[in-house]
């Protein structure tokens, strides 16, 4: 297969496809014909959700990618977690439809300047969430996701000294509610630190009855007007067993997909970000795969993922550490 300078140039397959073209039906055929599987985010497009074959959290895609017998994991999200599962999973072929399908968090914290970070604070336990390259894990002790962050921190000694990044707000909430001093790398994701308080307070005098429903990368004075703290699957299995008929979401609006359908009857409504008038919040990195570059990436292989041999060998320990943790509690 050629690879074309003006693809790599994109980032991703510039093809055009035909007018006509039934995307959905093309995809699943090309998953069939090439055992293929499609792990998709609660935060891609709805219809990327409705074609994957599993839509989930950052854990519960990373342990899907390590149990995977597929010869092809497409993975509709950032580039991180294809990293995550090129790292699980070294002789398939792991494709990301856009390799500009970045994240803040992973951007804020380079493994250059991470390690000196580290080295200013010797004798700490390195945990970093699993939104960070995979030359950053490379340097991390343990990988946590936002599904169990709270159990791998208490997992340590209360006296266990620990560094934690990147993102300072799930650090900060995770140290209110263990009692732990965690030092904090200074990172945050630019889409949840969009939500204000100011507005969580006038949608509430709209809809009092309403339950607010918060991901921990947001800002800790959002957090404290939460009745659920969570991940993206805790938020949406709090949804599902819970009595209220209308909820304020405050994280990225992709969710609502699976929540709406999951709960025809409840009313879902997304949180705007502060200072916009957009209804809702989006990450711009994973909005950038579209069904378009799914089809295509599927089509031509491309692009794939790579993750150097010495920093794979090394990421992986931490993240096999994640899930073999998780797997003994249960999560
Ligand atoms: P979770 O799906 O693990 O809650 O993660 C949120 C996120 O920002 C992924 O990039
Ligand atoms: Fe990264 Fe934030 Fe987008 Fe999640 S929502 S992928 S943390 S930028």
């Amino acid at each position: 297969m050629i690879i074309k300078e003006s693809w790599k140039k994109a980032g991703y397959v510039t093809e055009p496809i035909a007018a006509g073209t039934d995307l959905v039906a093309g995809i699943r055929k090309m998953c069939k014909e090439k055992n293929a599987v499609i792990l998709a985010h609660y935060y891609t497009d709805s219809a990327i959700q409705d074609v994957a074959d599993f839509v989930g959290d950052s854990l519960a895609l990373a342990q899907k990618a390590a149990k995977t017998d597929a010869d092809i994991i497409v993975m509709c999200g950032v580039h991180f977690m294809g990293e995550t599962n090129k790292i699980l999973c070294p002789d398939k072929k792991v494709i990301v439809p856009d390799l500009n399908a970045d994240c803040s968090l992973a951007q804020s914290c380079p493994q250059k300047e991470f390690s000196e970070f580290i080295a200013a604070h010797p004798g700490h336990t390195v945990i970093s969430y699993v939104n960070t390259t995979a030359a950053t894990k490379s340097v991390t002790d343990v990988v946590v996701t936002s599904s169990n962050a709270r159990q791998i921190v208490e997992s340590f000694p209360k006296d266990e000294k620990i560094i934690f990044g990147p993102d300072k707000n799930l650090g900060n909430y995770i140290n209110s509610i263990t009692g732990r001093n965690m030092v904090l790398w200074d990172g945050a994701c630019h889409v949840h630190e969009k939500f204000s308080v100011e507005r969580i307070v006038a949608l509430k005098q709209q809809y009092p009855d309403a339950k607010v429903l918060v991901h921990p990368e947001c800002k800790g004075a959002v957090v404290k007007l939460a009745d659920k703290v969570g991940s993206t699957a805790a938020l949406l299995k709090f949804a599902i067993a819970d009595e209220a008929r209308v909820y304020l979401v405050a994280t990225e609006s992709g969710i609502l997909h699976e929540m709406q359908k999951s709960c025809p009857e409840k009313t879902f409504i997304p949180v705007p970000p502060e200072d916009s008038t957009c209804a809702c919040n989006e990450c711009n990195f994973m909005r950038l795969v579209t069904m378009e570059k799914l089809y295509n990436s599927l089509k031509y292989e491309w692009p794939v993922v790579e993750v150097p041999e010495d920093i794979r060998v090394k990421a992986i320990r931490p993240i096999d550490r994640m899930l073999e943790i998780s797997e003994r509690l249960g999560l």
